[in-house]
């Protein structure tokens, strides 16, 4: 692919290198040095933007879900652009709080909320937690009453549909732990609606991650749909339809739906319903919003041919690649006029998993040349870790012209400050 054939949005290229809203990547790489993460806040409000035009003509509410990016800016970013935040732990709920979104603007998954999740989850009065077994709703319910309120919960459902996608992020087959069978549903809501200190506002639907087409998400919609009306023969009426995230980018070049395509086809489905659709997006948002710089630290030649081209990043970093055999471009942050080679661009770390890329044609990279793995803004810093003693990688926002450090380097301190020796 041409250097400059990629960029629409933010990350562009100029004819001697990569920037990001104007700024150039080298200097921030220089500044902050490497792992660093960059994101362009200018992307993730496009991104918003796009979701909120093509829901625009339904009631709606976009619960951008904070498990793709947590990073308190990102957050910031999201909330100051009118999106609202999908949480999936106690953590990711006090981080909504911290940047500034009010209980009413979270709704609540997670399989296996912990009791303190749950007190401070009714404690707070959330605008749903996603339930996601009858258990749960009783214990939802006990907290409630000894805390003299009423938890607005909504049931997640499985619908056992295929998300044709990935096996590790697929989760709506009855195979799955996520949710009630779609079968049990009517007769578990019927009793929670008894419950005093539960009101059952939704239903709640996530068939999986990174779909390429609609198919998935239409059936699993139809069949939340035919459950509404079946409620609502029981005497049962919910506010909401939660259909999950799920929208698919293309890493590589490939054919994934419009954001339009995908809000035709949900609104064509709920609208009878007449129930306020709710969705999810992580990755949709904030995916293209960020790239990873590294450095090359080390080439050398592989015995069959070709390189491999070690960087300071690796799974610690990025897990996708190593977890699902994901795709990322690679590309150099500076444009360069050497031969292309054929180079294995790897971690360091001490896993033979630990692999960005292989067999990529790159400019004969040299120690020291700065790389950009892209579109790496959704589970990228979230999944990353200390595993082999790494720091966190740094993060940098990119806002107006300007950036700034949103996390700074961790140090061997940092890492240390929790452990008591
Ligand atoms: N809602 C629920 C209940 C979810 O479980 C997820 C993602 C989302 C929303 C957001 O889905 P998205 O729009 O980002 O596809 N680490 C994997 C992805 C795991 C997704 C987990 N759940 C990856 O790197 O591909």
């Amino acid at each position: 692919m041409p250097y400059n054939a990629r960029f629409m949005c933010g990350f562009a290229s100029t004819n001697s290198q990569l920037t990001c809203d104007g700024v150039s990547l080298s200097a921030i790489a220089s500044a902050v040095d490497t792992p660093t993460y960059v994101y362009s806040a200018a992307i993730i409000r496009n991104r918003l933007k796009a979701f909120g035009s093509a829901f625009s003509s339904y009631p709606h509410a976009i619960h951008y879900a904070l498990k793709a990016n947590s990073n308190l800016a990102v957050a910031r970013v999201v909330r100051s652009a009118g999106g609202l935040v999908d949480a999936n732990s106690g953590g990711e709920i006090e981080l909504a709080l911290r940047a500034g979104f009010d209980p009413l603007d979270i709704v609540f998954t997670g399989v296996g909320k912990t009791p303190t999740e749950i007190d401070r989850a009714v404690g707070l009065g959330l605008k749903a937690i996603n339930a996601e077994s009858e258990g749960e709703l009783g214990r939802i319910a006990v907290r409630a009453r000894q805390l003299d309120t009423t938890a607005r919960v909504a049931l997640r459902v499985n619908p056992d549909i295929d998300a044709v996608s990935h096996p590790h992020i697929s989760t709506g087959l009855k195979t799955h732990k996520f949710g009630v069978p779609i079968s049990d549903a009517r007769q578990i809501i019927r009793d929670a609606s008894l419950h005093a200190g539960l009101s059952v506002v939704g239903l709640h639907v996530h068939v999986g991650s990174q779909m390429m087409g609609l198919g998935p998400l239409r059936q699993a919609a139809k069949a939340v749909v035919e459950l509404v009306a079946e409620l609502s023969d029981d005497g049962v009426v919910v506010e909401h339809l939660d259909m999950g995230g799920g929208l698919g980018i293309p890493y590589d070049g490939e054919q994934v739906p419009s954001v339009t395509a995908y809000a035709t086809e949900l609104i064509k489905i709920v609208e009878r319903s007449g129930l306020t659709l709710i969705i999810e997006p992580g990755r949709a948002i904030v995916g293209p919003a960020g790239v990873l710089l590294a450095s090359v630290v080390d080439v050398k030649p592989k015995i069959d041919g070709g390189l491999f081209v070690v960087l300071d990043a690796g799974m610690s970093e990025l897990m996708r690649p190593a977890l699902y055999g994901a795709h990322h471009q690679i590309i150099p942050v500076e444009k360069s006029n050497c031969e292309l080679v054929t180079c294995d661009v790897v971690g360091p770390i001490c896993e033979s998993s630990d692999v960005f890329g292989v067999g990529r044609m790159l400019p004969r990279p040299e120690v020291g040349t700065v790389m950009a793995v892209l579109d790496a803004g959704a589970y990228g810093s979230a999944m990353s870790s200390n595993y082999n003693r790494h720091s966190l990688p740094v993060e940098v926002m990119v806002d107006g012209g300007d950036w700034r450090l949103v996390r700074r380097r961790q140090t061997i301190e940092d890492q240390l400050a929790c452990e008591t020796g």
